[in-house]
């Protein structure tokens, strides 16, 4: 019942395993110094070593901003680390599942992005993204890409940590109120795939062609990161990780000049049916939790 599982030390990996015995499922986890993903035959060596039923691929460059001039080396892990661990999955005939981003798009849609969608990216970080989904559909069949957005949890360094940290440290904050987007829990990605998981490996009979492919994961409800600010400082009083909440302005994104454009709403929605997760309720389990 062995899961492989690429990245084990990020936001989204270290969920993975944690919650994997929840799912009766065992996983067996690399940090990118156990299995580095741009080394071919490092992912085959521990893939004979675990015999794996299904592949998960957590790692990824994920420094957005950096990426501009960091090109190479965010296609080497986003698009050829993929690459090569669906490289992989195909010669054992294994499932890989993969995440990808909502920065894949341009932002300049009015609605929710749906997987039928054509992808623009505005960034490197989502070109490279866009590149690895290409490279993952063309070498594995058994496949899936879950598309995710604004990620945060208790690990790793999120939007919802950041805002602590600048919150106790001064008593008023400017934040973007013009890009439009869905926070999303680290733990509702990790629970997503391995439900996807736990079906391929325990129930194979009952996989149809509705099981592979692109997928959204849709986080309700949308907001801006000015408003996902307010509900952070709102819960975080509420459940006394602070004292007093500062006072946050809502500014446009002139006022933060970055390396890279990001895209106006980059909001996911689905028309593949993948169940929307309520971010707010795990928002507050992760400050009490933190707490
Ligand atoms: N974070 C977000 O807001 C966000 C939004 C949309 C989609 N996503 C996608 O969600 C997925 C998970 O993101 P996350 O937030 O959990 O990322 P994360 O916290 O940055 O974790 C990524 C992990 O990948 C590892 N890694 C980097 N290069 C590697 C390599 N060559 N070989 C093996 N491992 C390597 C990193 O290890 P080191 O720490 O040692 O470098 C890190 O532990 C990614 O596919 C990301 O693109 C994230």
């Amino acid at each position: 019942m062995t899961i492989l599982l690429a990245g084990a030390n990020g936001q989204v990996g270290r969920e993975i395993s944690e919650r994997a015995t929840k799912f009766g499922l065992e996983v067996v986890g690399f940090d990118a110094q156990g299995m580095d993903i741009t080394d071919l035959e490092a992912i085959r060596r521990q893939a004979a070593a675990c015999q794996p039923k299904v592949i998960i691929n957590a790692a990824a460059y994920t420094a957005v901003d950096k990426a501009e001039s960091e090109r190479d080396l965010a296609f080497a892990i986003n698009c050829d680390g993929a690459s090569n661990l669906a490289r992989v999955s195909a010669e054992r005939n294994i499932p890989l599942l993969h995440i990808s981003t909502d920065y894949v798009f341009d932002g300049e849609k009015d609605g929710d992005y749906i997987e039928s969608d054509v992808p623009n990216p505005v960034s490197v970080y989502g070109e490279s993204k866009y590149a690895g989904e290409l490279a993952v559909a063309g070498h594995c069949e058994q496949t899936v890409i879950l598309r995710v957005s604004w990620v945060f949890g208790q690990y790793g360094h999120n939007f919802v940590k950041t805002m602590l940290r600048l919150g106790a440290e001064r008593d008023e904050l400017n934040v973007v109120n013009d890009q439009y987007g869905a926070p999303t829990p680290a733990t509702s990605i990790a629970d997503t795939l391995l439900g996807m998981a736990e079906k391929m490996i325990k129930r194979p009979d009952e996989l149809t062609i509705d099981d592979w492919g692109l997928f959204h994961l849709p986080s309700d409800p949308g907001v801006t990161w000015y408003e996902f600010a307010a509900e952070i400082f709102e819960q975080a009083e509420k459940v006394g990780v602070i004292e007093q909440k500062p006072k946050i302005n809502p500014v446009g994104s002139e006022a933060y000049p970055t390396p890279v454009k990001r895209p106006r709403n980059s909001r996911l929605g689905t028309i593949r049916g993948t169940t929307a997760i309520e971010w707010r309720p795990e928002l507050q389990r992760m400050l009490v939790k933190g707490n």
